[in-house]
Order: structure tokens, then C-alpha cells, then sequence
């Protein structure tokens, strides 16, 4: 099976460097005509610069279309704009790749509230913002592939990001309620968790890392969730060459017995809460409420 992009546009956030420019490379390689969006601020979110406007260049140079917009994610109205004018060139958005992301890295002791407020903003109100800009155009179109990106932090956590884990594990709850609202009309929403040796991580990884976890490698993952062979609702992690997936599991649970339903009771069964022998993962919060119903009526 080959993936093509052939007549496919795409848009992708944050595209003039590190994973986003490897994305619109490789999206146009593969015949799509490819919105290059970029602020081209720091690696702090300040500042701006004409990153988008080269790697338009460089597809150019290659033979591919693209075009270059410097909206900041943060802006709805800049990128409805976006939207407008890339519908205007080319007439429809098929994908959006809501990539763009900036790091304000501090121990929560540390953190000061703006600090918090603007990682939150680009990376979790910036995606709602680009893919609330594309919504109606993809259901008119009955066709569209949304990826958002997450990360080991958001998923996992990690010291000194707690900005950044709240609004990557924010972007994951985002997928899974847009899987659900999009599929009638072909919508398909899925999540990155990439690693990737770029600006944002060149002082976080070893040497030795930083070579083996080329930006590229993260491209095959995210292409297959934005091709239209893709699944809806899943959460890859990518990164030198590794591909794996991640779920948000459900052990079996206890239903607690009459006199046991106080925070003793609790104690007393949390080895068995726990247990992760046989745990689920529910595809809606419904399908939550109903295997929690099936453990009432005994099932
Ligand atoms: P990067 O810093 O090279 O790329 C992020 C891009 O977003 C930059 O070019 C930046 O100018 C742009 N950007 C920032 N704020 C923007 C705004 N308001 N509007 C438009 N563009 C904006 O970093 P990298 O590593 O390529 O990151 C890409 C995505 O992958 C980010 O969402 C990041 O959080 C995520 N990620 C990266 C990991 C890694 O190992 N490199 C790990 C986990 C997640």
C-alpha cells in the first residue's frame, strides 16, 4: 500500500522548524499543497521571523506546492484567516497538523501564573483555535484528518512542566471528544506523543540521542494518522524508529459492599481497585458509564 497526499491540503502549525517543517516536507513530497504556518518566534514563544517563508522555499525547490503564513496560533481570528486564504488558493482543507509549541520549562515552585497561562495557551487553546478554524469546512467537506500533539509529559509527566503537561494531556481529552463529534461526517482525530532531537530538546538530550532521534523519524506516524487510511482516536508515540500506542486504561474496579462505602472501605479494597489484571479501554466516557452500570448488575 502506497500513501499519497496527491490534491490533498494541508495546514501545519508550527512548520518552519524541528518535526512541523519535516511534516510539510515530506506531505508535499508526497503530493499534497501545504500551508506552512510559523510565527517563527523563540523557543520561549517571544519574538517573530520569516522561519515559514525558507521551508516554503525549500518545497518549492523541490517541485512541491506551499504557501507560508506567520499567524500565531493564539489568535482565532488569524487563523480563520489562514483558513480563508488557503481556501481561496487551493479550495478545501483536507488535514491539519496542530504542531506549533513553545517551552517556558520552570519547577512548579518556580512557575510564575504567565508562564503556566501562555504553554497552556499555544499549545491547548492554539489547537482548539486552528482546528475550531477548520471544523466547519471539514464537515461540509465530509472529509477531514486532524492530529494533535501530545508528549511523554503530558502522558506521563515530568519535572519542571507542568504547563506543558496540563495542556498535552489537555490536547488528548480534545481528541477524544472531536473523534466522537467528527465521525459522522469522516473526521478523523488523533494524537502524536513524539521525540525528536530539535531546538526544543537540544539542551534536554545526551550527544549520543541526539543523532538517533532525527525529526523524520517521527514523520511516518504522524502521516499514517492524518492519511485517509487512518484510524480516529488513537495516540501514537513516535521517535528513532520506535512506534508504540497509549490508552487511557480502566482496571475492572470493586463494587463496594453497603456498609463499605466510606473511605475505610476504600482503603481497605485499593490493591484490588487497582488491579491492572484485565483493565479495559473505553472508547467514550458512555462506554465508561456503562461497564460501570454492568459491574452493578454484576457483569
Ligand atoms: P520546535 O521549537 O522546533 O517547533 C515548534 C514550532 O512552533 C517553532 O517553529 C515555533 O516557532 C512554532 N510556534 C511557536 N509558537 C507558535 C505560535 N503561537 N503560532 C505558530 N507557530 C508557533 O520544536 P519541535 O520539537 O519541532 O516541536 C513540535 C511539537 O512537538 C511541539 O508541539 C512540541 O511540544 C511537540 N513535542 C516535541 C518533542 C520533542 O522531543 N522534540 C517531545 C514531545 C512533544
Amino acid at each position: 500500500m502506497t500513501i499519497s497526499f496527491k490534491d490533498r491540503v494541508a495546514i501545519v502549525t508550527g512548520a518552519g522548524g524541528g518535526i512541523g517543517r519535516a511534516y510539510a516536507l515530506e506531505l508535499a513530497r508526497r503530493g499534497a499543497k501545504v500551508v506552512v504556518n510559523d510565527l517563527g518566534g523563540a523557543r520561549d514563544g517571544t519574538g517573530h521571523s520569516d522561519m515559514a517563508l525558507q521551508v516554503v522555499e525549500e518545497i518549492k525547490a523541490a517541485g512541491g506546492e506551499a504557501m507560508s503564513n506567520g499567524g500565531s496560533v493564539t489568535e482565532y481570528d488569524q487563523m480563520a484567516e489562514m483558513v480563508a486564504k488557503t481556501k481561496e488558493a487551493w479550495g478545501r482543507v483536507d488535514i491539519l497538523i496542530n504542531n506549533a509549541g513553545i517551552l517556558r520549562d520552570k519547577s512548579f515552585t518556580k512557575m510564575e501564573p504567565a508562564d503556566f497561562e501562555l504553554v497552556v495557551k499555544v499549545h491547548l487553546i492554539g489547537s482548539a483555535y486552528a482546528t475550531k478554524a477548520v471544523w466547519d469546512t471539514m464537515r461540509e467537506q465530509n472529509y477531514g484528518r486532524i492530529l494533535m500533539t501530545s508528549s511523554s509529559t503530558g502522558l506521563y509527566g515530568n519535572f519542571g512542566q507542568a504547563n506543558y503537561g496540563a495542556a498535552k494531556l489537555g490536547l488528548v481529552g480534545l481528541t477524544k471528544t472531536l473523534a466522537i463529534e467528527g465521525a459522522k461526517n469522516n473526521i478523523k482525530v488523533n494524537n502524536i506523543a513524539p521525540v525528536a532531537a530539535t531546538r526544543m530538546t537540544e539542551d534536554i538530550f545526551p550527544e549520543a540521542a541526539l543523532a538517533l532521534f532525527a525529526p523524520e523519524l517521527v514523520v511516518p506516524a504522524s502521516l499514517y494518522l492524518v492519511s485517509e487510511e487512518a484510524p480516529t482516536n488513537t495516540t501514537l508515540g513516535a521517535g528513532a524508529g520506535v512506534v508504540h500506542a497509549a490508552n487511557v486504561t480502566m482496571t475492572n474496579g470493586v463494587l463496594l459492599g453497603a456498609d463499605e462505602r466510606n473511605p475505610e472501605g476504600v482503603a481497605k479494597h485499593f490493591a484490588e481497585i487497582t488491579d491492572r489484571a484485565g483493565e479495559t479501554v473505553p472508547q467514550t466516557g458512555a462506554e465508561q458509564s456503562g461497564l460501570v452500570m454492568g459491574k452493578l448488575s454484576g457483569n
